[in-house]
Protein backbone atom coordinates (compact mmCIF):
# COMPACT_ATOMS: atom_id res chain seq x y z
CA UNK A 1 0.00 0.00 0.00
CA UNK A 2 2.58 1.97 0.86
CA UNK A 3 4.88 1.40 -2.36
CA UNK A 4 1.90 2.17 -4.21
CA UNK A 5 1.67 5.35 -2.62
CA UNK A 6 4.48 6.49 -3.18
CA UNK A 7 4.59 5.52 -6.96
CA UNK A 8 2.18 7.32 -7.46
CA UNK A 9 3.70 10.54 -5.73
CA UNK A 10 7.09 9.66 -8.16
CA UNK A 11 4.01 9.65 -11.25
CA UNK A 12 2.66 13.12 -10.47
CA UNK A 13 6.36 14.25 -10.74
CA UNK A 14 6.16 16.70 -7.69
CA UNK A 15 2.39 18.08 -8.69
CA UNK A 16 -0.27 17.49 -6.23
CA UNK A 17 -2.57 15.94 -9.07
CA UNK A 18 -2.38 14.33 -12.37
CA UNK A 19 -4.12 17.13 -13.88
CA UNK A 20 -1.98 19.84 -12.41
CA UNK A 21 1.13 18.13 -13.82
CA UNK A 22 -0.65 17.57 -17.03
CA UNK A 23 -1.62 21.24 -17.99
CA UNK A 24 2.04 21.77 -17.05
CA UNK A 25 2.80 19.45 -19.72
CA UNK A 26 1.37 20.85 -22.58
CA UNK A 27 4.17 23.12 -24.11
CA UNK A 28 6.09 19.77 -24.36
CA UNK A 29 3.15 17.71 -25.86
CA UNK A 30 1.84 19.71 -28.34
CA UNK A 31 6.03 19.96 -28.84
CA UNK A 32 5.90 16.06 -29.55
CA UNK A 33 2.66 15.92 -31.34
CA UNK A 34 4.39 18.26 -34.35
CA UNK A 35 8.38 17.10 -34.18
CA UNK A 36 9.04 15.15 -37.56
CA UNK A 37 5.64 16.39 -38.82
CA UNK A 38 6.31 20.13 -38.86
CA UNK A 39 9.27 21.23 -41.49
CA UNK A 40 8.91 24.67 -41.29
CA UNK A 41 12.37 24.69 -43.30
CA UNK A 42 11.64 22.87 -46.24
CA UNK A 43 7.84 24.18 -45.90
CA UNK A 44 6.56 21.44 -45.41
CA UNK A 45 4.15 19.22 -42.93
CA UNK A 46 4.64 15.08 -42.63
CA UNK A 47 2.01 12.87 -42.07
CA UNK A 48 1.92 9.26 -43.08
CA UNK A 49 -1.42 8.82 -42.70
CA UNK A 50 -2.72 12.02 -45.08
CA UNK A 51 0.06 11.67 -47.23
CA UNK A 52 -1.05 7.84 -47.80
CA UNK A 53 -4.40 8.97 -48.51
CA UNK A 54 -3.94 12.61 -49.78
CA UNK A 55 -6.60 12.30 -52.55
CA UNK A 56 -9.48 10.92 -49.86
CA UNK A 57 -8.89 14.25 -48.51
CA UNK A 58 -8.88 16.84 -51.72
CA UNK A 59 -11.68 14.66 -53.21
CA UNK A 60 -14.18 14.82 -50.32
CA UNK A 61 -17.36 16.42 -50.19
CA UNK A 62 -17.64 17.12 -46.44
CA UNK A 63 -15.54 16.15 -43.35
CA UNK A 64 -17.34 14.40 -40.47
CA UNK A 65 -16.05 14.47 -37.54
CA UNK A 66 -17.48 12.24 -34.63
CA UNK A 67 -16.49 12.21 -30.70
CA UNK A 68 -17.20 12.60 -27.22
CA UNK A 69 -16.79 14.83 -24.97
CA UNK A 70 -14.06 17.23 -24.57
CA UNK A 71 -12.73 15.38 -28.16
CA UNK A 72 -15.99 16.70 -29.06
CA UNK A 73 -15.12 20.27 -28.45
CA UNK A 74 -11.40 19.95 -30.49
CA UNK A 75 -13.89 19.07 -33.16
CA UNK A 76 -15.66 22.11 -33.18
CA UNK A 77 -12.45 23.77 -33.03
CA UNK A 78 -11.48 21.83 -36.12
CA UNK A 79 -14.79 22.97 -37.76
CA UNK A 80 -13.57 26.83 -37.37
CA UNK A 81 -10.32 25.68 -38.36
CA UNK A 82 -11.08 23.44 -41.50
CA UNK A 83 -14.06 26.19 -43.10
CA UNK A 84 -11.97 28.87 -42.90
CA UNK A 85 -8.44 27.46 -43.59
CA UNK A 86 -9.30 24.69 -46.57
CA UNK A 87 -12.87 26.06 -47.08
CA UNK A 88 -14.35 22.47 -46.98
CA UNK A 89 -18.19 21.97 -45.23
CA UNK A 90 -17.43 20.33 -41.75
CA UNK A 91 -20.29 18.99 -39.78
CA UNK A 92 -19.73 17.87 -35.96
CA UNK A 93 -20.87 15.11 -34.24
CA UNK A 94 -21.85 13.50 -30.72
CA UNK A 95 -20.98 10.22 -31.60
CA UNK A 96 -23.83 8.81 -29.97
CA UNK A 97 -26.60 10.81 -31.59
CA UNK A 98 -24.76 9.95 -35.15
CA UNK A 99 -24.71 6.14 -34.80
CA UNK A 100 -28.76 6.40 -34.29
CA UNK A 101 -29.61 8.77 -36.26
CA UNK A 102 -29.71 7.25 -40.09
CA UNK A 103 -27.21 9.35 -40.68
CA UNK A 104 -26.40 10.51 -44.53
CA UNK A 105 -23.05 9.48 -45.11
CA UNK A 106 -21.56 8.59 -49.06
CA UNK A 107 -18.64 7.35 -50.24
CA UNK A 108 -17.47 11.07 -50.61
CA UNK A 109 -17.43 11.98 -47.23
CA UNK A 110 -13.95 11.68 -44.93
CA UNK A 111 -14.88 10.83 -41.48
CA UNK A 112 -12.70 11.99 -38.61
CA UNK A 113 -13.03 10.21 -35.01
CA UNK A 114 -11.20 11.75 -32.17
CA UNK A 115 -10.87 9.98 -29.16
CA UNK A 116 -8.12 10.14 -26.25
CA UNK A 117 -8.54 6.53 -25.00
CA UNK A 118 -9.53 5.47 -28.50
CA UNK A 119 -11.74 3.03 -27.17
CA UNK A 120 -15.05 4.95 -26.20
CA UNK A 121 -18.07 3.07 -27.20
CA UNK A 122 -19.94 5.63 -28.87
CA UNK A 123 -17.23 6.74 -31.04
CA UNK A 124 -16.04 3.32 -32.00
CA UNK A 125 -20.01 2.43 -32.90
CA UNK A 126 -19.70 5.35 -35.08
CA UNK A 127 -16.79 4.58 -37.04
CA UNK A 128 -18.38 0.74 -37.77
CA UNK A 129 -21.68 2.77 -39.21
CA UNK A 130 -19.35 5.22 -41.16
CA UNK A 131 -17.20 2.31 -42.64
CA UNK A 132 -20.28 0.14 -43.35
CA UNK A 133 -21.52 3.25 -45.77
CA UNK A 134 -18.19 3.46 -47.64
CA UNK A 135 -16.44 6.74 -46.17
CA UNK A 136 -12.80 6.82 -45.46
CA UNK A 137 -12.36 7.27 -41.65
CA UNK A 138 -9.54 9.06 -40.00
CA UNK A 139 -8.38 8.66 -36.18
CA UNK A 140 -6.85 11.02 -33.79
CA UNK A 141 -6.23 9.11 -30.77
CA UNK A 142 -3.89 9.30 -27.93
CA UNK A 143 -3.33 5.70 -26.99
CA UNK A 144 -1.60 3.94 -29.57
CA UNK A 145 -2.70 0.66 -30.02
CA UNK A 146 -6.67 1.52 -28.83
CA UNK A 147 -9.48 -0.42 -30.32
CA UNK A 148 -10.25 3.03 -32.41
CA UNK A 149 -6.69 3.30 -33.67
CA UNK A 150 -6.69 -0.03 -35.26
CA UNK A 151 -10.43 0.35 -36.55
CA UNK A 152 -9.90 3.36 -38.44
CA UNK A 153 -8.85 3.50 -42.37
CA UNK A 154 -6.11 5.58 -41.38
CA UNK A 155 -4.71 8.28 -38.74
CA UNK A 156 -2.28 10.46 -36.77
CA UNK A 157 -1.48 10.32 -33.08
CA UNK A 158 -1.59 13.18 -31.08
CA UNK A 159 1.63 11.81 -28.71
CA UNK A 160 0.34 13.57 -25.39
CA UNK A 161 1.69 10.70 -23.29
CA UNK A 162 -0.14 9.23 -20.90
CA UNK A 163 -3.80 11.07 -19.32
CA UNK A 164 -3.99 10.10 -16.30
CA UNK A 165 -6.36 12.78 -14.53
CA UNK A 166 -10.26 12.40 -15.57
CA UNK A 167 -10.49 15.52 -16.62
CA UNK A 168 -8.84 15.91 -20.49
CA UNK A 169 -6.34 18.70 -20.36
CA UNK A 170 -3.40 18.05 -22.55
CA UNK A 171 -5.01 15.43 -24.86
CA UNK A 172 -7.68 18.70 -25.81
CA UNK A 173 -4.20 20.70 -27.14
CA UNK A 174 -2.89 17.95 -29.08
CA UNK A 175 -5.83 17.20 -30.89
CA UNK A 176 -6.11 20.64 -31.68
CA UNK A 177 -2.97 20.97 -32.96
CA UNK A 178 -2.90 17.75 -35.13
CA UNK A 179 -6.62 19.04 -36.65
CA UNK A 180 -4.51 21.87 -37.23
CA UNK A 181 -1.63 20.83 -39.22
CA UNK A 182 -4.19 18.72 -40.98
CA UNK A 183 -6.36 21.28 -41.69
CA UNK A 184 -2.53 23.44 -42.68
CA UNK A 185 -1.43 20.76 -45.03
CA UNK A 186 -4.76 20.09 -46.93
CA UNK A 187 -4.94 24.32 -47.15
CA UNK A 188 -1.63 23.58 -48.78
CA UNK A 189 -2.42 21.15 -51.26
CA UNK A 190 -5.91 22.82 -52.61
CA UNK A 191 -3.48 25.94 -52.91
CA UNK A 192 -5.69 28.49 -50.23
CA UNK A 193 -3.11 30.44 -49.37
CA UNK A 194 0.64 31.82 -50.63
CA UNK A 195 4.27 30.34 -50.11
CA UNK A 196 4.65 33.10 -46.72
CA UNK A 197 1.58 32.48 -45.26
CA UNK A 198 2.05 28.76 -45.02
CA UNK A 199 5.09 29.75 -43.69
CA UNK A 200 3.53 31.96 -41.36
CA UNK A 201 1.48 29.58 -40.20
CA UNK A 202 4.00 27.00 -39.46
CA UNK A 203 6.58 29.65 -37.73
CA UNK A 204 3.68 30.49 -35.37
CA UNK A 205 2.96 26.62 -34.69
CA UNK A 206 6.56 26.30 -33.96
CA UNK A 207 6.05 28.98 -31.54
CA UNK A 208 3.12 27.41 -29.04
CA UNK A 209 4.93 25.66 -26.47
CA UNK A 210 7.03 28.90 -25.56
CA UNK A 211 3.70 30.67 -25.78
CA UNK A 212 1.49 27.78 -24.22
CA UNK A 213 4.62 28.13 -21.00
CA UNK A 214 3.92 32.15 -21.01
CA UNK A 215 -0.27 31.41 -20.87
CA UNK A 216 0.78 28.99 -17.90
CA UNK A 217 2.35 31.55 -15.95
CA UNK A 218 -1.08 33.25 -15.06
CA UNK A 219 -1.11 30.35 -12.32
CA UNK A 220 -0.60 32.57 -9.54
CA UNK A 221 -3.12 34.97 -10.65
CA UNK A 222 -5.82 32.70 -11.34
CA UNK A 223 -5.52 31.38 -8.42
CA UNK A 224 -6.38 34.32 -6.51
CA UNK A 225 -9.56 34.26 -9.00
CA UNK A 226 -10.05 30.71 -8.04
CA UNK A 227 -10.65 31.78 -4.24
CA UNK A 228 -12.92 34.63 -5.05
CA UNK A 229 -15.19 32.40 -7.22
CA UNK A 230 -14.93 29.19 -5.42
CA UNK A 231 -18.12 29.01 -3.98
CA UNK A 232 -20.42 30.17 -6.68
CA UNK A 233 -23.36 28.07 -7.55
CA UNK A 234 -23.30 28.62 -10.77
CA UNK A 235 -20.82 30.24 -13.84
CA UNK A 236 -21.40 31.33 -17.21
CA UNK A 237 -18.27 31.11 -20.40
CA UNK A 238 -19.08 33.17 -23.19
CA UNK A 239 -17.00 33.01 -26.64
CA UNK A 240 -17.03 33.62 -29.87
CA UNK A 241 -15.92 31.75 -33.00
CA UNK A 242 -12.79 30.15 -32.92
CA UNK A 243 -13.41 30.41 -28.97
CA UNK A 244 -16.29 29.38 -28.70
CA UNK A 245 -16.07 25.82 -28.20
CA UNK A 246 -13.12 27.15 -25.89
CA UNK A 247 -16.01 28.44 -23.89
CA UNK A 248 -17.82 25.20 -23.82
CA UNK A 249 -14.58 23.61 -23.10
CA UNK A 250 -14.13 25.73 -19.98
CA UNK A 251 -17.60 25.32 -18.72
CA UNK A 252 -17.11 21.06 -19.19
CA UNK A 253 -14.16 21.25 -17.17
CA UNK A 254 -15.66 23.40 -14.15
CA UNK A 255 -18.25 21.13 -13.54
CA UNK A 256 -16.49 17.79 -13.94
CA UNK A 257 -14.57 18.46 -11.58
CA UNK A 258 -15.74 21.14 -9.10
CA UNK A 259 -19.42 20.27 -9.26
CA UNK A 260 -20.08 23.48 -9.76
CA UNK A 261 -23.13 24.06 -12.48
CA UNK A 262 -21.64 25.86 -15.72
CA UNK A 263 -22.65 26.17 -19.16
CA UNK A 264 -20.71 27.69 -22.20
CA UNK A 265 -22.32 29.60 -24.84
CA UNK A 266 -21.79 31.43 -27.83
CA UNK A 267 -21.36 34.96 -26.61
CA UNK A 268 -24.37 36.84 -28.98
CA UNK A 269 -26.82 33.90 -27.93
CA UNK A 270 -26.45 35.20 -24.40
CA UNK A 271 -29.56 37.64 -24.99
CA UNK A 272 -31.56 34.41 -25.79
CA UNK A 273 -31.61 32.93 -22.92
CA UNK A 274 -28.63 33.47 -20.08
CA UNK A 275 -28.98 36.99 -19.76
CA UNK A 276 -31.78 36.31 -17.47
CA UNK A 277 -29.49 34.26 -15.13
CA UNK A 278 -27.09 37.39 -14.86
CA UNK A 279 -27.06 38.98 -11.28
CA UNK A 280 -24.38 39.88 -8.70
CA UNK A 281 -23.39 36.37 -8.37
CA UNK A 282 -23.00 35.13 -11.53
CA UNK A 283 -19.64 34.85 -12.16
CA UNK A 284 -19.01 35.13 -16.17
CA UNK A 285 -15.75 33.67 -18.01
CA UNK A 286 -15.49 35.66 -21.12
CA UNK A 287 -12.53 35.01 -24.27
CA UNK A 288 -12.00 38.53 -25.62
CA UNK A 289 -8.77 38.24 -27.12
CA UNK A 290 -8.31 40.92 -30.06
CA UNK A 291 -8.67 39.22 -32.82
CA UNK A 292 -12.14 38.31 -34.79
CA UNK A 293 -15.00 39.67 -33.44
CA UNK A 294 -13.42 41.54 -30.71
CA UNK A 295 -15.40 45.14 -30.29
CA UNK A 296 -18.61 42.60 -29.95
CA UNK A 297 -17.39 40.35 -27.30
CA UNK A 298 -16.76 43.74 -25.52
CA UNK A 299 -20.22 44.88 -25.82
CA UNK A 300 -21.37 41.47 -24.72
CA UNK A 301 -19.06 42.58 -22.06
CA UNK A 302 -20.77 45.88 -21.07
CA UNK A 303 -24.24 44.46 -21.37
CA UNK A 304 -22.97 41.79 -18.56
CA UNK A 305 -21.35 44.47 -16.05
CA UNK A 306 -24.99 46.66 -16.71
CA UNK A 307 -26.79 43.77 -15.22
CA UNK A 308 -23.93 43.25 -12.49
CA UNK A 309 -22.32 40.09 -13.11
CA UNK A 310 -18.63 39.61 -12.44
CA UNK A 311 -16.17 39.34 -15.41
CA UNK A 312 -13.38 37.56 -15.87
CA UNK A 313 -11.92 37.68 -18.95
CA UNK A 314 -9.54 36.20 -20.68
CA UNK A 315 -7.25 39.13 -22.96
CA UNK A 316 -4.13 39.46 -25.37
CA UNK A 317 -1.41 40.65 -23.18
CA UNK A 318 -1.30 44.43 -23.39
CA UNK A 319 -5.20 44.47 -23.49
CA UNK A 320 -6.59 47.74 -22.50
CA UNK A 321 -10.28 48.10 -23.42
CA UNK A 322 -11.52 44.97 -21.46
CA UNK A 323 -9.32 45.94 -18.36
CA UNK A 324 -11.49 48.92 -17.73
CA UNK A 325 -14.52 46.90 -17.90
CA UNK A 326 -14.10 43.24 -16.26
CA UNK A 327 -13.51 42.62 -12.67
CA UNK A 328 -10.54 40.39 -13.68
CA UNK A 329 -8.15 39.97 -16.50
CA UNK A 330 -6.44 37.21 -17.50
CA UNK A 331 -3.72 37.47 -20.01
CA UNK A 332 -2.55 35.55 -23.25
CA UNK A 333 0.11 36.23 -25.49
CA UNK A 334 -0.60 37.37 -28.95
CA UNK A 335 -1.26 34.98 -32.15
CA UNK A 336 -3.27 34.01 -35.11
CA UNK A 337 -7.05 33.54 -34.48
CA UNK A 338 -7.33 30.37 -35.60
CA UNK A 339 -4.30 29.40 -33.22
CA UNK A 340 -5.78 31.29 -30.38
CA UNK A 341 -7.78 28.13 -28.76
CA UNK A 342 -4.76 26.51 -27.63
CA UNK A 343 -3.95 29.56 -25.41
CA UNK A 344 -7.12 30.75 -24.45
CA UNK A 345 -7.51 27.35 -22.88
CA UNK A 346 -4.83 27.08 -20.52
CA UNK A 347 -6.34 29.35 -18.02
CA UNK A 348 -9.77 28.22 -17.78
CA UNK A 349 -7.98 24.49 -17.37
CA UNK A 350 -6.00 26.39 -13.98
CA UNK A 351 -9.10 28.01 -12.97
CA UNK A 352 -11.35 24.58 -12.93
CA UNK A 353 -7.98 22.88 -11.14
CA UNK A 354 -8.11 25.60 -8.38
CA UNK A 355 -11.93 25.96 -7.63
CA UNK A 356 -11.84 22.32 -7.48
CA UNK A 357 -9.30 22.06 -5.12
CA UNK A 358 -9.96 24.82 -3.12
CA UNK A 359 -14.26 23.10 -2.92
CA UNK A 360 -11.81 19.89 -1.68
CA UNK A 361 -12.74 18.21 -4.43
CA UNK A 362 -11.48 14.49 -5.95
CA UNK A 363 -9.72 16.58 -8.92
CA UNK A 364 -7.93 13.53 -10.40
CA UNK A 365 -11.27 11.01 -9.92
CA UNK A 366 -14.53 12.83 -9.92
CA UNK A 367 -17.49 11.30 -8.71
CA UNK A 368 -19.41 9.37 -11.12
CA UNK A 369 -16.67 9.58 -14.06
CA UNK A 370 -14.96 7.73 -15.91
CA UNK A 371 -11.70 8.31 -17.78
CA UNK A 372 -12.65 6.04 -20.69
CA UNK A 373 -16.38 5.28 -21.06
CA UNK A 374 -16.33 1.56 -22.91
CA UNK A 375 -20.38 1.37 -22.39
CA UNK A 376 -23.11 2.77 -24.01
C1 LIG B 1 -15.02 10.56 -20.89
C2 LIG B 1 -13.84 11.33 -20.30
C3 LIG B 1 -13.67 12.65 -21.04
C4 LIG B 1 -13.51 12.41 -22.53
C5 LIG B 1 -14.65 11.58 -23.09
C6 LIG B 1 -14.34 11.09 -24.49
O1 LIG B 1 -16.20 11.23 -20.61
O2 LIG B 1 -14.05 11.57 -18.93
O3 LIG B 1 -12.51 13.33 -20.55
O4 LIG B 1 -13.43 13.63 -23.20
O5 LIG B 1 -14.86 10.40 -22.30
O6 LIG B 1 -13.25 10.22 -24.40
P1 LIG B 1 -12.25 9.88 -25.55
O7 LIG B 1 -11.26 8.94 -24.92
O8 LIG B 1 -13.04 9.25 -26.64
O9 LIG B 1 -11.61 11.16 -25.99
Amino acid sequence: QELQLNLEEIEKGGYDHFMLKEIYEQPRAIKDTFRGRLRTEQGIIKMAGVDQNIEKFLNADRIIIVACGTSWHAGLVAEYIFEDLVRIPVEVEYASEFRYRNPVITEKDVVIAISQSGETADTLAAIKLAKEKGAFVFGVCNVVGSSIARETDAGAYTHAGPEIGVASTKAFTTQITVLTLLALKLAKHKGMFSEDKFHEFLTEMENMPAKVERALQSNALVEIIADVYKDSENCLYLGRGFNFPVALEGALKLKEISYIHAEGYPAAEMKHGPIALIDEHMPVVVIAINKGHYEKVVSNIQEIKSRKGKIIAVVTEGDEQVKELADHVIEVPETMESLSPLLTTIPLQLLSYHIAVMRGCNVDQPRNLAKSVTVE
